[in-house]
């Protein structure tokens, strides 16, 4: 297929990498002021014109800008008739509705959405890492989800699909899976630190390696351990009590996760009943 990538930044250069190898030609690339020289780096020889000019040569055109602008970018393409020969416009955003392509949709052009369910932090891991990543597709109809579909296996991904209303709530899952977890273990690594834990992060990283292991071999709610699942009231008012007088900001956070563990605790039946009611005297008193 003849692709065009409007927004080839990380991911949107990752993906065109990764299709180009799988055998698709990508006719032109557009961005900003940083997009040429990524390109020159990793797409070379493929023409950076502007989104118009990239939109115009293409049958798919993706567009891989920051979210705020997908829907301007995508106006400005078929105000200036340059989807006239494209068969689809897609966009990679997993927040985002199929309403930001809307203005191609209005001139005729099939629209889907193609979300690469991992955390690209640069071109380099992404290129490495989309590759076995899951895919959410979000298309219209059934050629559109085929399309999404098979552009996520020739990038190496596994697609499953999700229904547009949906995507808000599935890419807030994401974010728990992916970005908070950085952030807890950030919080974590800063209170190790202050607690006089030498190399913070390197002492922490067998305990979540193992964790994360744990939780993909038998599930969350048999990995779970810690004071909350063994109904531990002595425990939770002791690091709460520890929190508050050194990290004041992170009891809020502690108790709220405390909470969740609880109930998933209690979903799978696994605090004493015995305890439970001190653990949430504790809790209650913290909340
Ligand atoms: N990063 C992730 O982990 C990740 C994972 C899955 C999906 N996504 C989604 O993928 C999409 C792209 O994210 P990203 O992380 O790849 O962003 P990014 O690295 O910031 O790249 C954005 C690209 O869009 C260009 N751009 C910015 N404003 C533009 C405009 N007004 N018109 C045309 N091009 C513009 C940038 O150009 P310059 O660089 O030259 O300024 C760059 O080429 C987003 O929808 C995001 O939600 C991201």
């Amino acid at each position: 297929m003849d692709l065009a990538i409007v927004g080839a930044g990380r991911v949107g250069t990752s993906l065109a990498v990764l299709w180009r190898r799988a055998g698709h030609r990508i006719v032109g690339v557009a961005g900003g002021a940083a997009t040429p020289e990524r390109a020159a780096r990793f797409l070379p020889d493929v023409p950076v014109l502007d989104a118009v000019g990239a939109a115009t040569a293409a049958e798919v055109v993706v567009i891989a800008t920051p979210d705020a602008v997908i829907e301007s970018v995508c106006e400005e393409m078929a105000k200036a008739g340059a989807l006239e020969t494209a068969g689809s416009v897609i966009h990679a955003s997993g927040a985002a509705g199929l309403d930001a392509l809307e203005a191609a949709a209005s001139v005729g052009v099939s629209t889907l959405s193609v979300h690469p369910l991992q955390t690209c932090p640069t071109v380099e891991a992404a290129v490495e890492r989309i590759p076995g990543a899951s895919f959410a597709v979000t298309a219209n109809d059934d050629a559109g989800y085929e399309l999404g579909e098979r552009l996520a296996r020739d990038a190496g991904g596994r697609p499953f699909r999700i229904a547009d209303e949906r995507k808000p709530l599935y890419h807030a899952a994401a974010v728990f899976a992916s970005n908070y977890v950085v952030t807890v273990t950030a919080l974590a690594e800063e209170l190790e630190r202050t607690a006089g834990v030498p190399d913070p992060l390197g002492a922490l990283t067998p305990l979540q390696e193992a964790t994360l292991a744990n939780v993909h071999r038998v599930g969350p709610a048999e990995a779970l351990t810690g004071p909350a699942v063994r109904g531990d009231a002595v425990t939770l008012r002791r690091n709460l009590e520890a929190l508050a007088l050194h990290a004041p900001e992170a009891v809020r956070p502690y108790v709220a996760l405390a909470d969740l563990a609880l109930a998933l605790a209690e979903r799978s039946g696994r605090v004493p009943p015995e305890d439970r009611g001190a653990v949430e005297e504790v809790l209650v008193r913290w909340r």
